[in-house]
């Protein structure tokens, strides 16, 4: 491999640009030639590709969003689009691909490289920390701290009014930002797609606070939670207990934004670098994750979202200690 191509792809998450940086100065460092792919797979499409120097990736560790930009490409989930892309990037001499993103990017890169002869090395990178083979990926740490920076801010105006707050994260359909999220709050109750929830308990123990005089209360429910998210709690709440002062904030795209934490930038950086290494030993078609502090490689097709348990502990935690 002599020429790569770095790309985001899918939904930004804060430390890719961190990723970009490591993937292009590892590259030359080796003495590579390093290509940024704009727009994720559509700039493949549209040959919408820049030579990067050490230069290009100064003064980015530190800024969210990603300077290659991103994309959910429909053209690419045709095969020719993905024959038009294939073009492109043998047009440049680009033979080996780096991928950050999330499970449908790396959806993508298997059917690519499965069809075109181009090893493709993928990166775990979106706040929601829905991808298997990695404890952390790059973005979720950064997403979670955003999201208790403003429930603690809504947890000092909860308390001037006595309110119950309904705060809904992001997550498509995994809980951890609103578990993480949750539990460094100290929320009451915290609604998750991967647990059974219980409305009709969450009602009864509010009622329970209520005789208890404890009026300060704050949910935080992850969007993709079987309830349908924080307005529909809030509906249900207003049925069975209309007396309670209750308002709804939704977080939305506030996570996904801003300077990436220190333990994002050191995930990307490390990651990047691996990325390059995995391209010169030849491996080919894995997302490259950490577990356990080790770098951790997975089948791309296998690294794809799934349901992951989360351990009835933590919930166990939740509610002993908001009580
Ligand atoms: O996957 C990241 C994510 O932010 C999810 O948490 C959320 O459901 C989705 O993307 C939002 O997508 P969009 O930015 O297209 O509205």
């Amino acid at each position: 491999v002599h020429k790569i191509g770095v790309l985001t792809s899918g939904g930004d998450s804060p430390g890719m640009n961190a990723a970009i940086r490591a993937v292009v100065r590892t590259g030359l460092y080796h003495n590579m030639e390093v290509f940024g792919i704009m727009r994720g797979y559509q700039g493949m499409i549209d040959d919408d590709i820049v030579p990067m120097h050490s230069r290009s990736v100064a003064n980015i560790i530190q800024r969210g969003g990603t300077i290659l930009k991103t994309a959910r490409s429909k053209d690419f989930y045709t095969p020719e689009g993905r024959k038009k892309a294939y073009d492109n990037l043998k047009k440049h001499g680009i033979d080996g691909l780096v991928v950050i993103g999330g499970d449908g990017s790396f959806r993508g890169a298997q059917k690519f490289s499965n069809e075109f002869d181009i090893p493709c090395i993928g990166l775990p990178g979106t706040i929601d920390k829905d991808i298997a083979g990695s404890d952390f990926t790059i973005g979720f740490d950064t997403a979670v701290n955003t999201a208790i920076e403003a429930i603690d801010k809504i947890r000092d105006t909860a308390d001037a009014h006595d309110r119950l707050f309904i705060i809904e994260v992001m997550g498509r359909d995994a809980g951890y930002i609103a578990l993480h999220s949750g539990i460094a709050t100290g929320a009451e109750h915290i609604l998750i797609p991967e647990t059974k929830t219980d409305i009709e308990a969450v009602v009864d123990s509010l009622e329970e606070k209520e005789r208890r005089k404890k009026l300060v209360n704050m949910i935080v429910v992850a969007e993709g939670d079987e309830t349908g998210g924080a307005n529909e709690v809030l509906s249900i709440i207003k049925k069975r207990l209309p007396h309670l002062d209750t308002r709804v904030c939704i977080l939305g795209h506030i996570q996904r934004g801003g300077s990436p934490s220190c333990l994002d930038r050191l995930i990307a950086s490390r990651l990047g670098y691996a990325a390059v290494d995995c391209l010169l030993e030849g491996k080919h078609n894995i997302m490259i994750g950490i577990m356990n502090n080790k770098l951790h490689f997975t089948a791309l097709d296998k690294a794809v979202k799934a349901k992951q348990r989360i351990s009835e502990e933590w919930m166990k935690i939740v509610k002993i200690l908001a009580s």
